[in-house]
């Protein structure tokens, strides 16, 4: 460890390539626009490491400093901590350039934002990923994420997944729609190095079909059981999660989310996340009483997923709410996405308001 210094996780190891092809440190949004960009109009060249660092070095000077680059200034992320030795080598990858998706979620980030779906120019990862493993940029430590539109469209997916285990990257996390059966997700799984999280925010083929657009219950709930069927509890024994995005007066019955609980548990999977609809949360801030019935919705969820026995994590987004109305007395750091897991939970407050 090194001395005490300000500077934010994101800059100290992680490296996005972005929608609207940037590449920056984060996907932040600050009050000053946020997403520090770092490479523009990019499309899968290689880059300079020797480079970047140097730039990325002086970067984290200004924080020391006192100062930051323009887009994060006010950044809630910065902050005085004992920052791991940096090495030239990432501690965090996400791949989120895709856009193009089969289905049409009603709260879909991509969706809503018409300038990210038009402007965006898919482009191939697999020469810059791969020149990346070579100067060991991204080692078998690096957490590779995958997000979206739907990674599994792509023609080179299965190669790129097959390129990062290959070459020995142990947690590759891919956010998938679970509507195509990837061969490469389920031999990643298999292998103990490839996790899954798949958002169905539904507990019955009517919710599904009314949130999504298309009618692929049937085919989303089959391939979620066929990877639980291969999760390698040796080596990784939390590998496919299902997710349930709260939209409030859409699905927010305690009825849907509790069906949606009880598909998860038939199709045997390793956990269950929850989360709000960031679109709703920041156009309904000032509504104190939906807030207050997500976060009743949260206690029930996390009740029935322990009646029945299954891991659960509430995203960062819920902690956030839970806290603003005084909810739990203390707030804990947020360092990563997830907050609330259910191994962790008897240590935390949340014991006097959960259990
Ligand atoms: C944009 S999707 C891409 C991956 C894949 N197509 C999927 O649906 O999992 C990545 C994740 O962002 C989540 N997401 C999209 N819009 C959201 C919103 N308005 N609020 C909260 N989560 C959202 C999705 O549920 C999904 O888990
Ligand atoms: S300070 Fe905030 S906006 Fe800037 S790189 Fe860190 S997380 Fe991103
Ligand atoms: S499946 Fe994923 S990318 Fe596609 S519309 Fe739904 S949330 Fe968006």
């Amino acid at each position: 460890m090194s001395d005490t210094y300000r500077s934010c996780h994101s800059i100290e190891g992680e490296l996005f390539f972005n929608h609207l092809n940037k590449v920056g440190y984060c996907c932040m949004l600050t009050p000053n626009g946020g997403q520090p960009v770092l490479y523009e109009n990019y499309q899968g060249e290689l880059i300079d490491w020797d480079t970047f660092f140097v730039r990325r070095d002086e970067h984290i000077e200004l924080m020391k400093k006192g100062s930051s680059l323009p887009a994060c200034k006010d950044c809630l992320w910065i902050k005085d901590a004992k920052w791991d030795v940096r090495k030239k080598e990432f501690r965090y990858v996400l791949l989120n350039i895709w856009v193009k998706c089969n289905l049409y979620c009603i709260y879909c980030s991509n969706h809503k934002d018409k300038n990210v779906l038009n402007n965006t120019k898919e482009y191939n990862l697999i020469p810059v990923i791969r020149d990346m493993i070579e100067k060991k940029v991204l080692t078998e430590n690096t957490k590779v994420d995958i997000a979206g539109g739907e990674a599994t469209l792509d023609s080179h997916f299965n190669e790129l997944l097959f390129l990062l285990i290959d070459s020995g990257v142990k947690n590759i996390n891919i956010n998938t729609n679970a509507t195509i059966f990837s061969k490469s997700i389920v031999e990643g799984i298999k292998q103990g190095v490839v996790s899954l999280i798949s958002s169905v925010d539904s507990g019955t083929p009517k919710k599904f079909e009314y949130i999504k657009k298309k009618n692929l219950w049937n085919n989303v709930w089959q391939n979620i059981s066929e990877y639980s069927n291969n999760i390698n509890y040796k080596i990784n024994n939390n590998s496919v999660r299902t997710k349930f995005i709260i939209i409030p007066n859409i699905n927010s019955s305690k009825s849907e989310i509790f069906k949606f609980i009880l598909k998860s548990k038939k199709a045997n999977v390793s956990g269950v996340i929850l989360n709000i609809d960031l679109h709703w949360l920041r156009q309904n801030y000032d509504d104190k009483k939906t807030m207050l019935d997500v976060i009743n919705l949260t206690k029930y969820f996390i009740k029935i997923a322990n009646i029945f026995d299954i891991d659960w994590q509430i995203w960062a987004h819920i902690e956030d709410l839970i806290k603003r109305y005084n909810m739990i007395e203390k707030s804990s750091q947020i360092d990563i996405n997830f907050i609330f897991e259910k191994k962790k939970a008897k240590k935390t407050i949340l014991d006097k308001f959960f259990f």
